[in-house]
Order: structure tokens, then sequence, then C-alpha cells
């Protein structure tokens, strides 16, 4: 049942029922124009802040629907009591996985405490700022022979030939996966992030659970093999240090290794070319703040970067399970209802920015959710996708700064990504380095 899209129709403080004109689980409401999506969810957060929607077709059973979570200060709080509100029976999905599905897309993101805790203590030793430090330089050379290689061109496709390239290649690096591997892991994530999409995985005859677990099962081989040669031959990767060092006597198993790697090529690659894709957009969009972002970088690339996080949003929402009978911000939930944290409207709610539509790269503070709430799941790779989006950034901007996209960027077909598949850009040429 529906009701009217001025606002719930009953007393009930938290009807089970949603607005039929923003239907947030139908995929096509996410293919459509960003204008309406944002006026969509504006209207939610001014009259009906947390709808509640059946569950989108799946190929897997359907489940009883889920909250959709709008305002700031709802997934704030959601973030912020993990002991009620748990990762534990679903993540990144709205249908309940089968069991099999854990073995490849089980990690970390998908755990509760104590086993989240002990994982990310161990997992975190790759990503303390000292070993970001470490890759920094391999980073920067990688933003250098990207741009070099389109930069006699005078054209590209921004999302593959740029923008897709660096985190891909950061994370191959820092696991130590060889570059002829690389096109391999590329294609896998697509299908994992992409499986609603047609450019990536065919859509008739329902043929994506399967795709998706083929994807996830070859990715874990792969690092599997690696992690085998790496507990015997290491060097200075990720890899080595996360099978061979021990954090209070514990290590991980080559399996949870796998499915690690598996979590970060899905929340550290897309997420980190689509940040970097919205933010050519947006720079090109707002001509104003592109002339004041190039009259002094360094200054303001700190608060450049949270803002095209927060405009972006490249993770649409998380999802959450109440684990009992509890309230959210007074709006009474049952144990086992699901809940989406919608991040991108979080990040635009008018109680908390001021012109929340705008870009503006001085903003400051600027309390964005891009990556996640505060809470015990919070991004894992924040500081290394800020350097990266910093450090591809510079190196556009000292060799191409009149750099725009031509034309309107294709997107994903997706609720949970806020992707861009392919988007054409232009600049003046230059020579190579
Ligand atoms: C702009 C880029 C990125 C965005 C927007 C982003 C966003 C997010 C979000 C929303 C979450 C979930 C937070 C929650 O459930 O409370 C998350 C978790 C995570 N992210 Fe990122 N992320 C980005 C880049 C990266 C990178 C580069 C890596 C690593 C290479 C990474 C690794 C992770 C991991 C491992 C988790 C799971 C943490 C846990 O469950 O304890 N992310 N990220």
């Amino acid at each position: 049942m529906t009701a009217d899209a001025a606002g719930p129709s009953t007393t009930d403080p938290n009807p089970r029922t949603w607005p039929a004109d923003v239907p947030l689980a139908d995929l096509d409401f996410w293919s459509g124009s960003l204008e309406e999506r944002e006026q969509g969810f504006a209207r939610l957060r001014g009259t009906w802040p947390m709808p509640y929607y059946p569950e989108p077709e799946s190929p897997l059973p359907a489940g009883p629907g889920f909250w959709a979570l709008t305002r700031h200060a709802d997934v704030a709080e959601a973030s912020r009591r993990p002991e009620d509100f748990c990762s534990g029976q679903g993540a990144t999905h709205i249908p309940d996985f089968p069991p099999e599905f854990a073995e490849f897309f089980g990690s970390i993101i998908e755990m509760d405490d104590p086993r989240h805790q002990r994982l990310r203590r161990i997992v975190s030793r790759a990503f303390t700022p000292r070993m970001i430090k470490k890759f920094e330089s391999d980073v920067d050379a990688t933003a250098k022979e990207i741009v070099d290689d389109v930069v006699e061109r005078g054209a590209c496709d921004f999302v593959t030939d740029v923008a897709a390239r660096l985190p891909l290649k950061v994370i191959c690096d820092m696991m130590g996966v060889p570059t002829k591997d690389h096109r391999f892991v590329f294609d896998r994530s697509n299908v994992i992030l992409g499986v609603a999409d047609p450019e990536y995985v065919e859509q008739e005859g329902g043929g994506h659970i399967e795709a998706l677990l083929t994807a996830g099962a070859e990715l874990a081989e792969l690092m599997r093999d690696l992690a085998g040669f790496r507990r015997d031959n290491p060097t200075d990767d990720v890899t080595s240090a996360l099978v061979n060092a021990e954090v209070d006597g514990e290590s991980l198993t080559t399996d949870e290794l796998a499915s690690f790697f598996v979590l970060l090529l899905a929340a550290g690659n897309e997420t980190t070319r689509n940040a970097i894709s919205h933010g050519l957009r947006l720079v090109t969009e707002h001509p104003d703040q592109r002339e004041l972002w190039l009259s002094n970088f360094e200054r303001y690339t700190p608060t450049a970067v949270e803002e095209i996080v927060r405009l972006a949003s490249p993770v649409v929402w998380m999802r959450r399970t109440a684990t009992r009978d509890t309230d959210l911000n007074g709006k009474p939930v049952r144990e086992g209802d699901k809940m989406l944290l919608f991040y991108w409207s979080a990040n635009r709610d008018e109680a908390v920015f001021t012109d929340p539509l705008g870009f503006d790269i001085t903003r400051d503070p600027n309390p964005h959710v891009g990556f996640g709430a505060r809470g015990p799941h919070f991004c894992l790779g924040a500081h290394l996708a800020r350097r990266e989006i910093t450090l591809l950034f510079r190196e556009l901007f000292e060799r191409l700064p009149d750099i725009r996209t031509v034309g309107e960027p294709q997107r994903l077909r997706s609720s949970f990504i806020n992707g861009i598949k392919h988007m054409n850009c232009e600049f003046t040429p230059r020579p190579r380095a």
C-alpha cells in the first residue's frame, strides 16, 4: 500500500507505507535525472523522513522491506548504535544473501563485534598514515603516468582513461597483484558493483547471481594463490604483512584475506573512481570554484576534497538491521527490520548544510557522511582515498588546467553506487612529460 506524496496519512508515527512519487525501490528512479532524485529526497526529508519501502525485485527471495533513513541525524544515530542496528545480517545488499555468498562477500563490512573488531585490528595496519605515506610516492607516480598517457590527445573518456585507473592500480600494487592481472581484477570488480547494469552483466535470464558469485570466486582464487606465495616469499606489500605478521597473537587466514581483498576492490575502487569523476563534473559545472581552487591548490585542497565526497556520495547507502524492538530518534522499529542509511540524502540535509546543493570548496565545517557516519565501520580507506583524489587533481590541474567534461555522463544503473561509467572530457593538448 502506498500513501500520497504529502506525508504519512495515518496517525502511526512510523507507518509501513511509502510515497508513490519517490519510488526508491524502483531501479528506474535511480537512472532518472539527478534533479528528480534531489527533489524527491528533499521532499522526504521535509515531510516523511523515514518511509518504509517494499524490497526491489531480485532473483533472491524477497524480504519484508526496508526503512529509508533520509535525515543526517537518523543516519548518524543508526551508525552510532551498532548493538541496536547491526551490519552482520547484511550491509551492502537489501535481500539477505544465501550462506554461500559469505565466502567471498562476508568481510568486515558485513560483520559485528567481536569478530569485526578482531579482523579490523589486523587489517588496519595496512592503512596507518605511515603505511599510506609509504605508498604515497607510488600513488603520485601512477597519477603522473595516467595523465601522461592522455596529455597529447586533447580529449578522452575521463572515467576509463583516467579516474578508473588510479584506485585500481593503487589497490593492486598495495596487495602485490602482478600488472598482468590488473585488467582481470578490473573486469571482475565491475561485475560485482555493476551487477544490475547491462554493460557489465547480461540482464536476461536471471544470470546475475551466478555472475556475482563467479566474479567473487575468481578474485578470491587470485588472492589465495598470491597469499600462498607471499607466505614463503614475503615482500613489503600488504599481502605479505597480513599473512605473516600477527597482532596480539592473531593473523588472517587465507580465506579471510581473500574476502578482504574482494571487499577492498569493491570498497576502494569504484568509490574513489566515482569521487574523482564527480569531482571533474563539479569543477566543470562551477567554473568559479575551479578558478578559486587553481588560485591556491594547496590551500583549498583539503576542503575541496571533502566537498567532492559530500556531493558525490559515491556510496549511496549502507544497510543495518535492528537487533531488538527499539526506536530511532523517536520512530519505532521492530527487531529484524532492515534500514537503509541514505548517505546521499544525509549529505544534502538542509538542517545541517547551508546551500546543500551548492558546490563550495571552502565549506568548513563539513560534517558529511560520505565515508560513513561515526561508528565502528567508518571507512578504513578514507585517508588513502583523500590522498588519491588530491594527487590526481594536482597532476591534472598542473598539466591540464582547462580540462572539462563535455556532454552528459553515462551513469551506472544502481541505487547503491552513484557511479559514472563514461564521461567525455576535453583539454588543450600538451607534450608528454
Ligand atoms: C571516496 C572514496 C570512498 C568512499 C566514499 C568510501 C565510503 C565508505 C563507506 C560509506 C563505508 C561504510 C561505512 C559504514 O558502514 O558505516 C566504507 C567502508 C569501508 N571502506 Fe571505504 N570509501 C572510499 C574509499 C575506500 C578505499 C580507497 C578503501 C581501501 C582501499 C576503502 C576501504 C573500506 C573498508 C575496508 C571499509 C569497511 C570498514 C569496516 O567495515 O570496518 N574505502 N567506505
